[in-house]
């Protein structure tokens, strides 16, 4: 059986996070299929009985791309196991999850998909991948009164490897 693993990632953290789910499925000896909805619309989903949905927060919501994803394929993801990765900076914070568990219960409602399982992961600040506008909204939106200033570093990675590697195995165990 192969494991497909579909994600949508704007400045990159969250498509180093389906190639780090990729080679743990292939680590565990199983066949792994991976589609970046921004480049590839059509994927294939025969052999395969576990999904990892994987995209990140953008001003409150998933990207547009990947709910139509979603949305198109709902009848095959319904048919199967899904996880959800989401990926957010509120994530990173205590006081953000309630947050970043609305941007899922949104993006649940919109597609109306609820994974199986899902993860809140934490994501990254990259700040070379921002244009003016979007570093703006990072500092005085996102961050705004998190314990972080991203005034002071350029680079910042939140993401656990370890709770995604052992939520992964969880999943594809059956165990979660
Ligand atoms: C313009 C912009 C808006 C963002 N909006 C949110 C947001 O509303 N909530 C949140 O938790 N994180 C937000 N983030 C943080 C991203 O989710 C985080 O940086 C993530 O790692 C990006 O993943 P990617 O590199 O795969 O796109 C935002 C980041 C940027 C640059």
């Amino acid at each position: 059986m192969t494991v497909f693993v579909a994600f949508a990632t704007v400045e990159g953290q969250t498509g180093k996070i389906a190639r780090f789910v990729s080679d743990e499925v292939r680590s565990m000896g199983r066949e792994v299929s991976v589609l970046d909805v921004d480049q590839t619309a059509s994927a294939d989903f025969s052999n395969v009985e576990h999904v990892v949905l994987a995209a990140s927060v953008h001003e409150r919501r998933h990207p547009r791309s990947f709910e139509a994803f979603i949305t198109a394929s709902k009848e095959e993801l319904k048919a199967r196991r899904t996880m959800l990765l989401s990926v957010s900076l509120s994530a990173a914070f205590p006081e953000g999850i309630a947050e970043a568990e609305e941007y899922v219960v949104e993006m649940n409602m919109r597609t109306e998909l609820s994974p199986d399982v899902t993860l809140l992961v934490p994501g990254a600040v990259q700040k070379g991948a921002y244009d003016y506008y979007s570093q703006q909204v990072l500092e005085q939106v996102v961050l705004r009164d998190r314990e972080f200033d991203p005034a002071k570093v350029s680079e910042h990675e939140f993401t656990d490897w370890e709770a995604i590697r052992s939520g992964l195995h969880a999943f594809l165990n059956g165990n979660a």
